[in-house]
């Protein structure tokens, strides 16, 4: 699928990785952009194919507005995520889990049945930003890693769901990247635009499964030949 030409939806699109998307969608050609941000007022509109979505992923009402909107799409980004740096037992919040099932699982789950019908007439296709997290435990964000794993499992089902109607599903999984979602990690972190780049890749290029950035190719292949051995290194914080 080529980008130039395209009518994209972009979910989280006020900052990091989202705004990226739409910088680098309206920088290759798209027709029209809808971005979406809980709060409008801080999007960058100032190109006339912006159109503005009020969007928060996990209400259902403003999904289905947002899907009847945007019918015309035929390019989904779900970039909507959250993080909230909690392990699994002596977490701080106990409400931090749930949150980011409801945020990375439920929500992204929401968007792809709402917009699935506009999808199929198209054949378009959906990005989905997971994370090596989907992959592997990092016991400090346990909770966060439960909830990618989900996302990433339900990807790889829709995939199969949609591929009879010629849509192709895309799971972008990156290491650290350079956003406010990851301030308080060491370098290194890979740039936003890398991230975009290589989603944009991924289309044109028929992979659904893209790993971006030394470490999360590093994990992925790890995981390839001794997942355990993966998982013991990243429990001992190596
Ligand atoms: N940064 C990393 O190291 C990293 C690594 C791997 C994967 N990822 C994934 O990449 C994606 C983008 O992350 P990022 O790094 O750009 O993070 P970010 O800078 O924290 O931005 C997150 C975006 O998601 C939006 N969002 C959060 N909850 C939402 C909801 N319920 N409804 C709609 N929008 C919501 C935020 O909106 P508000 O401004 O309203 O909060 C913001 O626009 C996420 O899915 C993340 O898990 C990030």
């Amino acid at each position: 699928m080529q980008v130039d030409g395209c009518v994209a939806f972009v979910s989280g699109a006020n900052r990091g990785v989202g705004a990226c998307f739409v910088k680098m969608l309206l920088e290759q050609g798209a027709r029209k952009v809808y971005a979406s941000a809980r709060d409008i007022s801080v999007l960058d509109d100032r190109d006339p194919r912006v159109v503005p979505v009020a969007l928060d992923i996990t209400n259902a009402e403003q999904v289905a507005r947002a899907a009847a909107l945007a019918s015309d799409v035929n390019l989904l980004v779900n970039n909507a995520g959250i993080n909230r740096l909690e392990p699994a037992l002596v977490a701080t919040d106990l409400n931090a889990a749930r949150a980011e099932m409801e945020v990375n699982y439920f929500g992204t789950l929401n968007m792809i049945r709402a917009f699935a019908p506009s999808l199929r007439l198209s054949g378009g296709a959906i990005v989905n930003m997971s994370s090596i997290l989907a992959r592997v435990a990092l016991p400090a964000m346990a909770s966060l890693c439960a909830s990618k794993a989900a996302a990433l499992r339900m990807t790889e089902a829709v995939r199969a769901e949609l591929a009879p109607h010629g849509v192709r599903v895309l799971s972008i999984l990156p290491g650290a990247v350079d956003t406010d979602m990851s301030r308080d990690f060491p370098p290194p972190k890979i740039p936003v635009a890398e991230v975009v780049d290589a989603a944009f890749a991924a289309l044109r290029d028929g992979n659904d499964e893209v790993y971006v950035g030394a470490m999360a190719q590093q994990i992925a292949a790890g995981l390839a030949t001794d997942r355990l051995a993966v998982q013991l290194s990243l429990a001992r914080g190596a």
